[in-house]
């Protein structure tokens, strides 16, 4: 799928989120917490927006995706990236001082084994940043989500890309684990004080945490 809608990602993306995705990837940057030349690893890379935003902050970022088409169309900046399973990571064990995800956990069809390999390869005392999709919890705020989430996107899709891809998009949503099962799978990677913030009203989260030492 993300081989297909790749040469439009980028399109959609900033049209179906009005700009703000790159707002929410700057402040997933940001709490990291991390200091100029950190080496980061972003899982699902996919076009490379994250490994921009990190490598914008001063960090040192490695983006990795199973999509060729994705990577075919990514953008590095300073960054590099690699093609490769996010659940059978090619690199050393404690080799990264930090990890992000951008809104890829619902795609990952062993996400428990994803989050396993993160707290593998980021060294204790380093630090785990996943931004994704989310609900708000205000009644207007959360209906007036439900229409564009799942009305608008697929139109925007349809007419920009591709429409199946895009009615997938709400759909997945229920792949992705309840916040309570989410800090139990992180804790069991090896994360602890996993917090969860909502940004722009609750349309997005990020979740965080730390590789216990
Ligand atoms: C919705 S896209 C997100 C792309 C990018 N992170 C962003 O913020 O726009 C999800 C990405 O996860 C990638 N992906 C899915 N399963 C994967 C896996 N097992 N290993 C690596 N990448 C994977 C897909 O190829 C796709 O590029």
């Amino acid at each position: 799928m993300f081989d297909a809608i790749a040469p439009r990602y980028d399109a959609v993306n900033k049209a179906m989120s009005l700009g703000l995705d790159s707002l929410w990837r700057r402040r997933t940057v940001q709490l990291l917490g991390l200091p100029a030349g950190a080496l980061v690893l972003d899982v699902g890379c996919g076009t490379g927006d994250l490994v921009r935003a990190l490598g914008r902050a001063s960090a040192r970022p490695v983006g990795i995706d199973i999509s060729a088409g994705m990577l075919t169309h990514a953008r590095a900046g300073k960054g590099s990236l690699i093609r490769g399973d996010a659940a059978a990571l090619p690199f050393p064990t404690a080799s990264f001082d930090a990890a992000v995800s951008g809104f890829a956990l619902r795609n990952f069809s062993d996400l428990a084994a994803v989050l396993g390999e993160l707290g593998r390869v980021v060294r204790p005392g380093g630090r785990l940043a996943l931004l994704e999709v989310s609900t708000p919890t205000t009644p207007s705020l959360r209906a007036g989500h439900a229409i564009w989430f799942n009305r608008v996107v697929p139109r925007i899709g349809a007419i920009l890309s591709d429409e199946a891809a895009y009615r997938y998009l709400p759909r997945s949503v229920a792949y992705l684990p309840s916040t309570g099962e989410m800090r139990a799978m992180l804790d069991e990677a090896g994360f602890a004080g996993a917090t969860r913030r909502q940004l722009s009203g609750g349309i997005v989260q990020v979740l965080t945490g730390t590789r216990r030492v």
